[in-house]
């Protein structure tokens, strides 16, 4: 008999970055920005690292398993009951979680093509049916195509919102009527949408979906948040669910016991204590997103409107080649040849001397 199922046979380990240490010494690079991850560039609140170095003081003993402060602070901040919220080591953990808890055998999944990696990996890894729907024509998520695809044994849909790696976002009315349609399709046994909002803080849609509110309205919803973006702590392993008390409960089963740290515990919470911080970052970063979205235009590059902290940009010439320039330059992007656009690269955006250093480079390719 195989070692593995033929889903987990099918799965490429996910590629991390290199350390910025490594690209330092093998480039010969002095000073390398990193503009691959999405994270913060303008860091963690000093609060937050406060906080971690004086939990570090306790590392003998086990976390809380129960979050209990954390959950406080994060109920009271979304208004939901404290029962309502599942924490995780980053909302990777809840992806995974949330496939293993609810998708059982000859069950599918149900998502985007050109979306976060997560979800097929988890579905594959627990050797569940993986289905993926085509982008729409303006790069977003095509709610038709996705619908095209539900079944009777569709458990779980994934939307990202805003999406990684295009930065698309949905409207409430578009998700409504997608949703009415599921919902009129699976009557019997309607299927869990996850609501993944990663990047909720940079969106900038005015009729952005509610999914907190939706998750009160259908019990069968869950909208996943992390510490890791806007919060600036993407080290840490700190991410959240928010949904039904009957879901968490269910997910609470198989959830490891002391599964974020006391590290991350204290610094998510000294975080969202500092939402000034948070503030200062978003308006920063969307700042710099219109500036360096205006000049890759002006250059005659295509870039997709982003309501998230990067650009998903297409060179109109071999990506992974512009990669390697970029990197023997010291700047590191995201190649998007894994999800078949050859000729795009996502980058974060950073602190202003760092998009500078990258918009140098695409600046000057024939030069
Ligand atoms: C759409 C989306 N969801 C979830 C995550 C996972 O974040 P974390 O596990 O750090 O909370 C990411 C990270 O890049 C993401 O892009």
């Amino acid at each position: 008999m195989a070692l593995v199922s033929p889903e987990v046979a099918r799965l490429r380990p996910y590629e991390p970055g290199k350390p910025i240490d490594e690209v330092r010494r093998e480039l010969g690079v002095d000073d390398p920005v990193k503009l691959a991850s999405n994270e913060n560039a303008w860091g963690v609140s000093p609060r937050a690292v406060e906080a971690i170095a004086e939990a570090a003081r306790g590392l003998h003993l086990y976390p809380d398993g129960g979050c209990f402060y954390l959950r406080r602070d994060v109920a009271a901040f979304l208004d939901v009951a404290p029962g309502q919220l599942v924490f995780g080591n980053g909302s990777n953990e809840l992806i995974d979680m949330l496939v293993k808890t609810f998708v059982q055998p000859g069950q599918n999944v149900v998502t985007s093509a050109v979306s976060f990696v997560a979800y097929k990996l988890s579905t594959l890894g627990a050797a569940r049916e993986f289905r993926e729907a085509p982008l729409g024509p303006d790069k977003g998520f095509d709610l038709d195509a996705l619908l095209a695809l539900v079944d009777e044994n569709t458990r779980m849909i994934f939307i990202a919102n805003p999406n990684n790696p295009t930065g698309t976002c949905l409207g409430a009315e578009a998700l409504d009527r997608f949703l009415a349609a599921v919902d009129e399709r699976c009557a019997a046994d309607p299927p869990i949408l996850v609501m993944d909002e990663a990047y909720i803080e940079y969106q900038g849609r005015a009729d952005y979906p509610d999914s907190v509110a939706l998750v009160a309205r259908r019990p069968r919803t869950v909208a996943l948040r992390t510490f890791s973006k806007a919060y600036g702590l993407a080290g840490a392993r700190c991410g959240y669910a928010v949904t039904s008390p009957e879901l968490v409960g269910l997910l609470e089963r198989t959830r490891q016991p002391f599964n974020v740290s006391a590290l991350a515990q204290a610094g998510a919470r000294a975080a969202l204590a500092d939402q000034d911080f948070v503030r200062r970052c978003v308006t920063e970063t969307l700042l710099e997103r219109e500036r360096v979205h205006k000049r890759l235009e002006a250059l005659g590059f295509d870039v997709i409107p982003s309501h998230a902290n990067f650009l998903l940009v297409d060179f109109h010439r071999d990506a992974a080649a512009l990669h390697q320039t970029l990197m023997r330059r010291g700047v590191i992007c995201r190649p998007m040849g894994p999800y078949g656009l050859t000729t795009h690269l996502r980058v974060t955006i950073g602190l202003p001397t760092e998009n500078d250093r990258f918009l140098a480079v695409v600046s000057n390719l024939d030069g």
